[in-house]
């Protein structure tokens, strides 16, 4: 049974974000909602959800020894990492001394902190399908895994990073140095390991977010969205829609999987898994277990958007997964490096029938930098991306 308090009350229930960016904040506008207490924890200050959080704190999350203390001091009922770059190993100490709760579980925030141990997990402790790989320390061993069977063209990417950062494709041989470099200047932590992956020829690529909730029998149950699909530029989401159309054998592969990784990775909350498919095959390609970035086209096109899943399925309330009609949604970048920046355009973007937007009040811009997003509800998937494309492209970053 879940009692909720109030907030700012000794019976307040309080639950504390590890990143407070654009997904973090409509987690938290979800939470306070529901009457929680907030607390919003970034590595800058007025990071987007720490302006709509009870309380902003700024530490380096990666710092297992700042992560403790804020814990210890704050004493949340929940812990939410919204990042991948945060002392996991911290959190299940925490985690094991019962000293805080971690969604979905500490063990599930540490295995999906790099690429390595979710690709482990998924390949070869629960053999789901997914694209020939080798792990590589140096240029040589790179060289090695793709002679050695991994061929050409494949994908090099760093064990630590996201949104495509430090990713590159390898056409042939002239390629393969260049991608190393690249991988090393791109990687979050630099630690020189890399993954390099067969590359799959994909028709088209989905986010099949699921839930870990409590059902009406007090066990785990497990939802899912219709599926999304996504297009991805240089490893980097630049619109989505849902549902994506799928044939009925791929769509039951795909749930499949996400069933088996999230069974695993245990827990509640709702997780993103990505998947490629091709005809009826389907392989696995990672999981964050929190709300996925595409995931931000089900606050146009949900009864309850992937935040609001997350926030009822951690808290113990039950969750509605179900379409209310489709949409579509486009990234808007900065494109301008500045702090501050204003934007032009915004009536007219909203003028486009159906549309809606989030400005994510990000403080500095930077060109590649996601600053918003255009959604847009219609009657069909190919209308809304349509029309969130176009409404995005109204949106005009400028330096103020
Ligand atoms: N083996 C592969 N074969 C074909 N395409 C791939 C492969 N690996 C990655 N991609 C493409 O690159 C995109 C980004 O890859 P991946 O999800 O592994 O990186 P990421 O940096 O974690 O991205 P994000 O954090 O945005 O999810 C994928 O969505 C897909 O479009
Ligand atoms: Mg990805």
């Amino acid at each position: 049974m879940t009692t909720l308090g109030t907030p700012l009350s000794p019976h307040a229930t309080k639950v504390m974000l590890l990143g407070s960016g654009e997904l973090g904040k409509e987690v938290l506008i979800a939470l306070q909602r529901l009457g929680v207490e907030t607390i919003a924890v970034d590595r800058y200050d007025n990071a987007p959800g720490q302006q709509v959080a009870h309380h902003a704190r700024t530490i380096t999350m990666s710092d297992p020894a700042q992560l403790k203390a804020l814990i210890e001091a704050e004493r949340p009922h929940l812990v939410v990492p919204e990042i991948e770059a945060i002392a996991t190993p911290m959190l299940e100490e925490l985690e094991a001394v019962g000293t805080v709760r971690v969604i979905p579980t500490a063990r599930a925030a540490r295995l999906t902190m790099d690429r390595e141990g979710i690709r482990v997990l998924a390949a070869e402790t629960l053999g789901l399908p997914t694209s020939p790989y080798k792990f590589c320390n140096s240029l040589e061993e790179l060289q090695a895994a793709i002679d050695g069977g991994i061929g050409y063209p494949c994908i090099v990417k760093p064990v630590m990073s996201s949104s495509g950062k430090g990713q590159s494709k390898i056409d042939g041989p002239a390629d393969v140095k260049k991608a190393w470099d690249y991988a090393m200047a791109g990687g979050r932590v630099s630690h020189g390991r890399v993954i390099v992956e067969g590359f799959i020829d994909f028709d088209y690529e989905i986010t099949q977010l699921t839930v870990r909730s409590v059902g009406t029998d007090g066990q785990i149950t497990t939802s899912f969205c219709d599926p999304i699909g996504h297009v991805q530029v240089s490893g980097d989401y630049v619109e989505s829609w849902q549902p994506h159309p799928m044939h009925p054998a791929a769509l039951e592969k795909s749930r499949q999987i996400a069933k088996a990784v999230t069974d695993n990775l245990g827990g509640q909350g709702l997780f993103g898994v990505e998947l490629f498919v091709k005809g009826q095959e389907v392989w696995f390609s990672e999981v964050s277990p929190r709300p996925h970035d595409t995931g931000l086209v089900t606050l146009c096109t949900q009864h309850q958007s992937e935040f609001e899943l997350h926030a009822r399925a951690i808290l113990g309330l039950p969750v509605d997964t179900s379409l209310r009609n489709p949409g579509a949604s486009a990234v808007i970048y900065g494109g301008v490096e500045a702090q501050g920046i204003v934007f032009d355009g915004v009536e007219e973007a909203l003028r486009v029938p159906g549309s809606d937007l989030r400005l994510f009040g990000k403080p500095e811009s930077f060109v590649k930098r996601r600053m918003g997003v255009a959604l847009a509800r219609a009657e069909n998937v190919d209308t809304a991306r349509a029309n969130a494309k176009l409404a995005a492209s109204k949106v005009r970053p400028r330096v103020a």
